[in-house]
């Protein structure tokens, strides 16, 4: 309860203004400027008693109280209300500068991976074939060197055993090496499931070659095999052509050009019409002037295979082949340098997406 202040006492009411403007100023946020509106305008302020006091006043006296309690009321709302305007823009302001992001501050949020495109191209083409009905089959990387080549028609003496390519696994005579093709597990498809069989098996194998542009020690290849009765070279052509389609598109060109396996007869190589120059330029860096650049090797299953796995070749005959899932990989997006696929480095696996 404050000081009564007459109506008709304008000094007093301007010397109560003047205290209630300098609260109002003096308030340093909103809720304090609220308590200080209460005190000086409020049911029990200095203010409210004097207009209250105005009806008991002679009736002569009224009007000029009134004027009175006018103004002085006017002065006291307009410095709340400029108070309260002030306050609410500094507690915005206030709220921004406490609300700003940093954004050049280092972030400790983890980049997502990325799948390795190798991984994801050994699927897609795991796709193609399964929607052609084919299963997929896996075998170990450390093989039988009976697999590797006794099964696969490689004679004891044959020079591909000795070729420099294998990685022997000690002790001498072990009997294994590193698979240097996905073939073995044709023989052990074969074995383990009999005829008829069509299979895919994508997989790594190994080879002792020095990583440059163009080799690497370790890398993929997708074996397929199927045995059945009546099957013929066209059925191979079919099937690595839609193959071809699938990974490099319609357009693509092939061919078979005779070759040597051990483990088929007749052998053949499947080459892809240059995707560069489509056989026209002699200087072509990607095919080497030659017009065809080499995927994989192919052929009808040599019976000597047949036999060491237990199948009539005389009721059953079968196809093969081996593509290379690097060159693949390097032919469909371009490529230049195996070395980018082994490094490991997520900035080349993120120009693939995350696509599964
Ligand atoms: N295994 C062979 C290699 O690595 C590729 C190959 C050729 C696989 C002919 C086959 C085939 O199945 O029939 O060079």
């Amino acid at each position: 309860m404050s000081e009564p202040v007459s109506p008709l006492d304008l000094t007093a009411l301007e010397a109560v203004a003047d205290a209630a403007e300098a609260a109002a100023a003096a308030a340093t946020n909103l809720p304090e400027l609220a308590t200080e509106r209460r005190r000086w305008t409020g049911d029990d302020s200095a203010i409210a008693h004097a207009n209250r006091s105005i009806k008991a006043l002679p009736g002569a006296d009224k009007a000029q109280a009134g004027r009175n309690m006018g103004a002085v009321k006017q002065r006291v709302f307009a410095a709340f209300d400029q108070a309260r305007t002030a306050l609410e823009a500094k507690a915005e302001s206030e709220r921004l500068a406490e609300e700003t992001v940093d954004v050049t501050l280092p972030t400790d949020r983890r980049r997502p991976g990325a799948r390795h495109p190798l991984e994801l191209l050994q699927e897609r083409i795991a796709d193609v074939f399964t929607a052609m009905g084919w299963t997929i089959a896996e075998g170990p990387e450390l093989e039988a060197e009976w697999f590797n080549f006794d099964a696969l028609n490689f004679g004891p003496d044959h020079p591909a055993r000795q070729m420099q390519d294998t990685f022997f696994v000690n002790p001498p005579g072990s009997g294994l090496v590193m698979r240097t093709h996905t073939s073995p597990v044709q023989a052990r498809v074969l074995l383990d499931q009999g005829v008829p069989c069509y299979v895919a098996v994508p997989g790594k194998v190994f080879r002792t070659d020095e990583l440059d542009a163009t080799h690497t020690p370790v890398f993929h290849q997708v074996e397929g095999l199927a045995v059945d009765k009546h099957l013929t070279m066209a059925h191979l052509r079919g099937t690595l052509d839609h193959l071809a389609n699938a990974m490099f598109g319609a357009g693509v060109t092939t061919r078979l050009r005779p070759s040597f396996f051990p483990f088929t007869e007749p052998s053949a190589e499947m080459d892809l019409l240059c995707f560069i120059c489509r056989g026209k330029d002699p200087q072509c860096r990607t095919c080497g002037g030659s017009g065809w650049i080499e995927w994989g090797g192919c052929g009808m299953v040599d019976p000597n295979v047949l036999m060491a796995c237990g199948v009539d070749p005389h009721e059953y005959q079968g196809f093969a082949f081996g593509m290379g899932i690097e060159r693949t990989l390097m032919f469909r997006n371009g490529v230049q340098d195996m070395r980018d696929m082994v490094e490991g480095d997520v900035r080349f696996s993120m120009n693939y997406g995350v696509g599964i």
